[in-house]
């Protein structure tokens, strides 16, 4: 089985789990992508009714509007019930690396708004500590990019300014670049993720911490659930 049909699996599980009426945070990715897509097909066949979805990304909201489901910003409503979305790494804590398509920090304010973030994974994603499998996505100012890309360097990442297909810096949502470090592995991500978190021109990083319910991995031996305790 290819990773796109576990994918697929692990997406539709997660979207089992909602409810008519809920506030859902709509992820940003491939993963992602199979549950938005099954919610507008149960919106449509009157399975699920009155949800609302807010997306992570622009390009969430253009495919959750193709796709007719009706969305609302963070800044209309209290909270978001349940939000599904993927990762580029889950260790065993539950911690994650995102930002591989580049929506770390509108996929990171939605995880904290969300009583409950399940992300869906195949277990390719699965690692034991993270950084064995994936870079840290670094959301840096344009402003100060390369002091920003010295200092990770300084805390030992070797570090590439993102590229977009037509060879320019890539962009973000949010109008910012990202940096790809690399630290191999991650001994202790809290504490990496302070120190990112104190460099006023870092703007987001990859690293989510404490931040999910339940992660749901499918595998060719059939689908799993792990969640926090
Ligand atoms: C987007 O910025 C990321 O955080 C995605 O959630 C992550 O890259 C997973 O993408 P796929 O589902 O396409 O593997």
């Amino acid at each position: 089985m290819d990773n796109t049909e576990l994918k697929k699996q692990a997406a539709e599980k997660a979207v089992e789990q909602i409810k008519s009426g809920n506030i859902i945070g709509l992820g940003t990715g491939s993963t992602a992508n199979f549950a938005i897509t099954k919610i507008a097909e149960l919106l449509k066949n009157g399975m699920l009714k009155n949800i609302v979805g807010i997306p992570t990304s622009k390009a969430t909201e253009k495919l959750a509007e193709s796709l007719s489901i009706p969305l609302t910003t963070l800044n209309e409503i209290n909270g978001i019930d349940l939000t599904i979305d993927g990762a580029d790494e889950v260790d065993d804590q539950l911690n994650l690396i995102k930002g591989g398509g580049g929506a770390l920090l509108r996929e990171k304010v939605v995880a904290q708004a969300s009583k409950r973030e399940i992300i869906v994974v195949d277990e390719s994603k699965i690692s034991k500590q993270l950084g064995e499998k994936w870079h840290v996505p670094v959301e840096v100012l344009k402003f100060s990019f390369q002091l920003e890309k010295r200092f990770l360097e300084s805390l030992g990442a070797s570090v590439e300014l993102r590229k977009a297909d037509d060879g320019n810096p890539y962009m973000t949502d949010e109008n910012n670049y990202i940096l790809d470090a690399n630290f191999g592995i991650i001994s202790s991500p809290g504490t990496l993720a302070s120190k990112l978190e104190q460099r006023a021109g870092i703007v987001e990083h990859g690293i989510f911490i404490g931040l999910v319910h339940e992660v749901i991995i499918a595998s060719p031996n059939g689908i799993r659930t792990i969640t926090k305790k």
